[in-house]
């Protein structure tokens, strides 16, 4: 398994016209009209790929797809076999999904809490990145950031991710009895995927994004504040991946991080192993009871 971390996410949102708002004029995220997309989607892209992330409308909010990304096809054809020997029932994607989508190929399936995933490979690259707002740089190096979700039952949706689809553990904290969060990756980002459960709910805690210095993060987080959004959690940086970030409510009710300076994972060296606090300072805010807030909402 070669997955190459996230490729493309797409988001539900209730109203489009201010997610697409916030995502260009806060997370600094370049708009993009795409002859081949859906005419119901905004698209945005983080760097030289045509697009990123696609924003549709609909009634409850999160993430919608994620496309994890292998470098060719021979690597395509050899995940398929693999999940398909696990027993993954998979979905070929239409001819005007793959147009959609913009790959060569792409299967789907569905994780044990519904999240619907997808394996491509062949991504159009056509045009250099110009953020609409500040003059950051996404940092999509092992992918486009991460995801946070919160799942009902973490033993059965980490053996999925896992042993499944090759996730490893980066590290993880526990919260309580069942209630604990896992950091997954499959590049040498620190995490693509974490799975946490703190209860009953399901869904998108928060996607992030990387930029490349503290000054880019600062610059977001006075757009932030100047749109009048809520700062969910305070400028901080974690204990784990060292990421220096700050969590905004995004108009979905799902959070969104912009951070910088994490530590990459060397599999020859890393130890997963386990953190009783999340923070080395800041992130204020930010608590294993806020995970469930920001979800129920949705
Ligand atoms: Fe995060």
């Amino acid at each position: 398994m070669n997955l190459r971390g996230i490729g493309y996410i797409g988001l539900n949102v209730p109203d489009r016209q201010a997610w697409d708002r916030f995502a260009a004029e806060v997370v600094g995220l370049e708009p993009v009209a795409r002859t081949a997309g859906d005419p119901d989607a905004s698209y945005f892209t983080a760097d030289e790929r045509q697009w990123r992330i696609a924003v549709r409308e609909a009634a409850t909010a999160g993430v919608g797809f994620v496309g994890f990304e292998v470098p060719g096809e021979a690597a395509f054809d050899e995940v398929v076999t693999s999940l398909v020997e696990a027993g993954v029932a998979l979905t070929a994607a239409t001819p005007e999904e793959l147009r959609e989508r913009g790959a060569q190929a792409m299967v789907w399936f569905d994780d044990p809490e519904g999240t619907r995933l997808e394996i491509f490979w062949g991504p159009v690259v056509d045009f250099p990145f110009r953020p609409p707002v500040g003059g950051h740089r996404f940092v999509t190096d092992g992918g486009l950031g991460h995801a946070v979700l919160m799942v009902r039952d973490l033993p059965g949706a980490l053996a999925f991710y896992k042993d499944v689809l090759g996730f490893r553990t980066s590290d993880f904290m526990n919260f309580g009895p069942d209630m604990a969060i896992h950091f997954l990756h499959c590049t040498p980002r620190h995490h693509t995927i974490a799975l946490s459960a703190v209860g009953p709910v399901s869904g998108t805690h928060h996607i992030a994004f990387e930029v490349e210095t503290v000054d880019q993060v600062g610059e977001a987080f006075d757009r932030a504040t100047a749109a009048g959004l809520d700062i969910t959690a305070s400028l901080g940086r974690h204990k784990n991946d060292r990421m220096l970030s700050f969590y905004m409510r995004s108009p979905a009710g799902f959070e969104v991080e912009i951070g910088c300076d994490p530590v990459l994972i060397d599999e020859d060296t890393w130890v997963a192993n386990e953190f009783t606090g999340g923070d080395s300072w800041g992130h204020h805010g930010l608590t294993s009871e806020s995970l469930a807030e920001s979800v129920a909402g949705q």
